[in-house]
């Protein structure tokens, strides 16, 4: 027999033989597709060479590609389980050639693998082509040698193949395989075609057109080909099967399933085994591409696959989660085809477990309320049909998504009243308008509730990629949503999807450039979230015209967003470090994470010491050298807290959170150094960090740090700076750097005894030497001397006046220094003629001279100051006129 992983690799080893380039599959998350929800064929990654925007060294290549088709056009999920040929996972195998070969050689690959190398006999085999493909219809006939009959022309859409509203398209011709007159059915094109005796099994696309906007249909700029061949329905075909689950492949997980329930393969639960057989492909693999459970868009689409195949997990009466056993049986199914099975298979498993146990806790009261609702029929409407509200109360609070309510009526025969259903959903979206809109904030905000509310959440791609494709679903110019914006003008704009990250957390949004399929490009400065999770582009249109609808390739800047993570990873391990060496009671209290520096709050009451800062600084530098990956896992709140993840009070956080370690040594216990709720973006490993430096710490209020520092590129130019701080204030001393501090302190020493060596110098001048005698006036018996000093500190005005005082034996003495455009006098009087004249009095006078506020002291000595030490000499003057005046009176 053949298995699906022989068949598999025989494909790839015939195309690689005939010259084609075997590329991996791309993840099921488009990358560059915005339109679409999920990867839902093998021409999709291959998308703009066909259309001959992206050039590759290749222009054949061939590919087993991961689909999954299960929301957005080709929705299979309702049927799935209950047919031979539904899956919400399935492999294409396919050739493609870029303006290489055409029609003939693709129809020659195929006809001669299916016939040769699978050895499917020719008469079993039947073709269609699109009803006017006249040179398809003859290459066939020529090539396969096939009779005009078994060439049948079809001329619907099911011969004209398109990827989605928009892309590359063409007409096609698909071979299909007869299973036999014991299946009823008939061939394509006959009014039985519906049956299942005659199935297809490969769809070559004559790859000719590009399907630019829903009306507008250009031509490629060079015919190419698209092939597409379900590995399940070929399996079945070359194992002698009718039935796609009954392949190897699909038949040993459906054993897995019986096996890990304890019931029976092939028992009346038989639909149960197959929808989780189908449902854990497609699980596996979107949780391997980064998809999380979630209540919005591609993440809603898995939560709703998952519940699906864990309501049939209950009905197997599986008491404990299910599907997360099944994991290993699947690796050793598709590990070896796919390596990212295996490397994810921790997440796998883990995403699983905890979805099904969530789960679990609401199903059974669920399923009992809708048992009850049916009983009673309190729940059904007039004509039998489950009535909205139970079905949407369902859905609200116990996790049943709509379609896992009709599933489950199914299997009685009954349906949901959906206009009821949509009708409660808008009630429910009405009421939270309103409670939005009474709960005060800012009316500037209400456009992006609105825009929210219409568009749901955004789907953010940025943990694993900083580029990829979206589509412009809103853009908003002066506070006033727009259909388009032009070169020079500021706007905000939201996709549908972004690998740009909205400012939260404390790390700060990113930045990058937006371009459009017709040209126009937006520099993005700034990405803010807006309500949780709906992500809002802040730039300027520098060219072109952008739209609502536009497709835009979003690239975010590369280096500022490797800084960001660099610092954000720093501060985990900074605020571990803290706890280490200060104590548990440090927590977070507020952090910016900006592309070239961190800050990061933090609650203690005392300022660090040169040592700690020291110690925290190398704990987190040997931390980063250990580069030890960080890893990221998803979990509920509490159980994140219960494995010891450090949560920041006062965030909000959803019903699933992030955890992100690192840092972590194999030898030690725990073995991550630092484990945190972060929803932020972060290196790989600890060594893409490079290099931590704290630049400072200090108090911001009561029982409240602040550590600045910075990392990577920017601690070396901090360094840098330091250091050529350091060489040049050594170089102005003449020392060598490491001579410094020794050097500054004799500088100082030296510098404080030439002072005093001065204020010395200073007092001898002024009131000793020659002139000093000379100076002095009498005024009727009483001596006064009065001076002006310039460029003397006013604190040696005092010591100066006492010295004259002395000198003088009897007398006044004034003196005004002046410096820095200030001058100070100080006013002394010897103690004998105190009773006549009071230094306040004299003091006061003169500093009205020089535009001071009055002064005062004892009335032996007294001082005063003020701004104008222009008129110093006038303020000398002042006393000795109030000195004259008293000398006459007396
Ligand atoms: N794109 C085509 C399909 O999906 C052929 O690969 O059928």
């Amino acid at each position: 027999m053949q298995t699906a992983n022989d068949i598999r690799r025989v494909f790839l080893d015939y195309f690689r033989q005939q010259g084609h380039e075997i590329v991996p599959s791309s993840p099921l998350v488009p990358r560059n597709d915005p339109t679409l929800m999920f990867v839902n064929s093998g021409m999709v990654q291959f998308k703009n060479v066909f259309t001959g925007a992206e050039k590759r060294d290749y222009v054949r290549a061939s590919t087993a590609q991961k689909c999954v088709r299960a929301g957005g056009k080709h929705n299979d999920l309702e049927n799935v389980g209950y047919t031979a040929r539904h899956h919400t996972f399935f492999e294409m195998l396919g050739n493609f050639s870029f303006g290489d070969y055409f029609k003939d050689r693709a129809i020659e690959l195929a006809w001669n693998l299916i016939t040769r190398e699978y050895g499917l006999p020719k008469d079993k085999l039947t073709v269609t082509v699109y009803i006017d493909d006249d040179e398809a219809f003859n290459l066939w006939k020529k090539i396969a040698g096939l009779p005009d009959q078994r060439i049948i022309r079809i001329p619907t859409s099911d011969n004209f193949w398109a990827m989605g509203d928009t892309g590359p398209c063409g007409p096609c011709s698909e071979i299909f395989y007869d299973h036999g007159e014991g299946i009823p059915g008939g061939p394509p094109g006959s009014p039985d075609a519906d049956g299942d005796r005659f199935i297809e099994i490969w769809n070559l696309v004559f790859m000719q057109f590009e399907q630019v906007t829903k009306t507008e249909r250009i031509n490629l700029p060079r015919p190419s080909i698209d092939t597409g061949m379900g590995l399940e329905r070929l399996a079945a075909v070359l194992q002698g099967k009718h039935d796609n689950y009954d392949i190897d492949l699909m038949r040993n997980l459906i054993e897995a399933s019986a096996h890990a329930s304890g019931t029976d393969p092939d028992g009346p639960l038989n639909v149960s085994h197959r929808v989780i057989a189908d449902h854990l492909r497609s699980s596996a693999f979107l949780v391997a591409d980064g998809v999380m459970p979630s209540n919005d868009g591609r993440g809603y689409v898995l939560r709703r696959i998952m519940r699906r195949a864990m309501r049939h997990a209950h009905l197997l009466g599986a008491k404990d989660p299910l599907m997360w056993k099944l994991v290993p049986a699947l690796v050793g199914e598709m590990g070896q085809a796919y390596p990212e099975l295996g490397r994810a298979e921790a997440v796998i498993t883990e995403t699983l477990k905890l979805e099904e146990t969530r789960f679990k806790q609401t199903l059974e009261t669920g399923l009992k309320e809708l048992e009850g609702a049916i009983a009673t029929k309190s729940g059904l409407t007039a004509d039998g049909k489950l009535s909205g509200s139970v079905a949407f109360a369902l859905s609200d609070s116990r996790g049943f998504p709509l379609d896992l309510t009709q599933s489950i009526l199914r299997d009685k025969g009954m349906e949901v009243d959906v206009d009821g259903f949509n009708a409660e959903l808008e009630k429910q979206r009405e009421r939270s308008r309103a409670a939005w809109a009474g709960s005060g904030e800012a009316a500037t905000e209400k456009i992006w509730f609105e825009i929210r509310q219409r568009l749901g959440a955004t789907d953010f791609l940025g943990y694993s990629t900083e580029k990829a494709e979206g589509q412009v679903l809103s853009l908003v110019k002066d506070g006033q949503e727009v259909a388009e914006a032009k070169a020079g003008d500021v706007v905000a704009l939201v996709a549908n999807q972004t690998p740009f990250y909205g400012e939260s957390g404390g790390q700060m949004g990113d930045a990058g450039r937006l371009v459009t399929a017709g040209g126009a490009v937006i520099e993005v400065s700034d990405t803010q979230k807006k309500l949780g999770d709906l992500h809002v582009h802040l730039g300027k249109v520098v060219k072109g015209h952008v739209k609502a609808g536009d497709a835009v390739e979003m690239l975010v800047d590369h280096a500022r967003r490797s800084g960001l993570r660099a610092h954000h990873s720093a501060t985990h391990l900074l605020h571990e470090a803290l706890r280490r060496r200060l104590g548990t009671h440090v927590t977070q209290k507020g952090s910016l994470v900006a592309p070239d520096r961190l800050r990061f709050d933090f609650s203690h009451t005392k300022g660090m010491s040169p040592e700690d800062i020291a110690w925290v600084e190398h704990e987190v530098n040997r931390r980063i050298r250990a580069n030890a990956d960080v890893a990221t896992k998803l979990m509920t709140p509490d159980d994140a807290i219960a494995a010891g993840a450090m949560a920041l009070f006062g965030e909000k956080y959803g019903e699933e959170v992030r955890v992100v370690s690192m840092g972590g040594r194999e030898s030690e216990e725990p073995k991550e150094f630092s484990t945190e709720l972060c929803g932020g973006t972060h290196v790989g490993r600890t060594g893409d960090i490079g290099f931590l430096k704290i630049v400072s710490e200090g108090a911001v209020g009561a029982g409240l740090r602040r550590i600045e520092a910075v990392t990577g590129a920017a601690a070396e130019a901090y360094v840098a700076e330091q250091q050529k701080q350091l060489a040049e204030a050594a170089a102005a001393i003449k020392a060598l750097p490491q001579e410094l501090p020794a050097r500054i302190v004799s500088l100082l020493e030296e510098r404080r005894k030439l002072e005093r060596e001065l204020a010395e110098a200073r007092k001898v001048i002024a009131t000793g030497g020659s002139g000093a005698a000379a100076e002095v006036q009498d005024m009727n018996g009483v001596k006064f001397y009065g001076r002006v000093l310039e460029g003397v500190p006013a604190k040696e005005l005092k010591g100066m006046a006492d010295e004259l005082k002395r000198k003088l034996g009897t007398g006044v003495v004034a003196l005004v220094a002046t410096a820095d455009g200030k001058a100070s006098i100080v006013v002394g009087v010897t103690d004998d003629l105190t009773k006549r004249f009071s230094a306040v009095d004299l003091v006061k006078a003169a500093s009205a001279a020089i535009g001071g506020q009055g002064g005062g002291g004892r009335p032996d000595m007294a001082q005063a100051g003020g701004p104008d030490a222009a008129r110093a000499a006038e303020a000398i003057a002042a006393i000795e006129a109030m000195l004259r005046d008293h000398v006459k009176a007396a």
